[in-house]
């Protein structure tokens, strides 16, 4: 069966600013490969989706540039022997991505709804894209909690220090049971809860657990509908957790506690500094890393 994964990429990047005043910040690099291309990777790995719908801004138009073949480029560089290298820049252009675009910052919620054409009726996959799973394991895992459910919602959740709820999506519910193969409970990595209820960025003292909405999400097609009119609501942008709030109206979904530190956040210039690093020292290149850094105390 054919699945698709939209990955919302219209945001403006002001945490990284002043680097994304003419670079779009999914560009950035995580050593040579620009952040985008993980998360769309990750999306199309084996047991994965078979399309990734980019929805991205006007402003913008890098990133689909950086999809799309350059035969010139690709043959410059062959002629000059950098066969590798032509290599990995025909890579990115032969990977299954479309795009649509957002014309206006109308929130999380508005950006999924402008993909809502291209996943016609069936399930879809939702991956943010300052958030990538190097294993790629993630939603295979989310699409097996999903077919133990009756093919119900799924997203991925863990669990934020109290002080820091109020810059997620939290949730209600109760713990269920567990990913097969797996003993958890509570909060613990691989426990499963039935969702009752999601809150977009609430205060402390309202937040109804300490499980954060990730930014995984294996949604019903119903949630296009509800996006369709759904009314602005934190921040006065239209949210997809209060789609998800309605959805939960009508259907079952479910929630699978993960490790964030399975995935590598670049969301800010410290996590993303902290990404590279991590990457390095698993990389080939991990002992000119090393030697690069020299005595810096860690
Ligand atoms: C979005 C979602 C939020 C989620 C977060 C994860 O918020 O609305 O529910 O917890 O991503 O990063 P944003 O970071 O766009 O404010």
């Amino acid at each position: 069966n054919t699945m698709k994964a939209i990955i919302p990429a219209a945001g403006l990047g002001t945490r990284f600013l002043p680097a994304t005043k003419c670079t779009p910040k999914e560009l950035l690099p995580v050593i040579d490969k620009p952040v985008i291309q993980y998360v769309v990777e990750e999306a199309l790995a084996p047991e994965g989706v078979d399309e990734c719908i980019i929805v991205n801004s006007h402003d913008k138009p890098q990133i689909e540039a950086y999809f799309c073949a350059d035969t010139g480029f690709e043959q410059m560089l062959e002629k000059r022997g950098k066969n590798k290298e032509a290599a990995k820049v025909r890579a990115a252009a032969e990977l299954p991505v479309s795009f649509v675009y957002q014309n206006e910052a109308l929130g999380l919620g508005h950006a999924v709804h402008c993909a809502a054409e291209k996943v016609d009726d069936e399930p879809f996959f939702v991956l943010l894209g300052d958030y990538f799973v190097p294993s790629k394991q993630m939603n295979i895992k989310m699409a097996e909690v999903s077919r133990a459910h009756n093919n119900a919602s799924v997203i991925a959740v863990a669990p934020v220090p109290e002080d820091q709820v109020s810059r997620y999506g939290i949730i209600a519910g109760e713990c269920v049971g567990s990913l097969d193969g797996v003993e958890a409970s509570g909060e613990q990595t691989g426990a499963v809860w039935k969702v009752t209820g999601l809150v977009e960025k609430p205060a402390p003292q309202d937040a109804p657990s300490h499980l954060f909405i990730v930014g995984r999400y294996l949604l019903s097609p119903r949630i296009m509908e509800l996006l369709a009119d759904q009314t602005p609501g934190a921040g006065n942008e239209i949210q997809l957790t209060d789609a998800m709030e309605r959805l939960l109206d009508e259907e079952e979904m479910y929630a699978l506690v993960i490790d964030p530190m399975e995935g590598c956040d670049t969301g800010t210039p410290a996590a993303w500094a902290a990404t590279n690093a991590r990457l390095a020292l698993q990389s080939d290149a991990a002992d000119a890393f090393k030697e690069a850094l020299g005595t810096v105390e860690l």
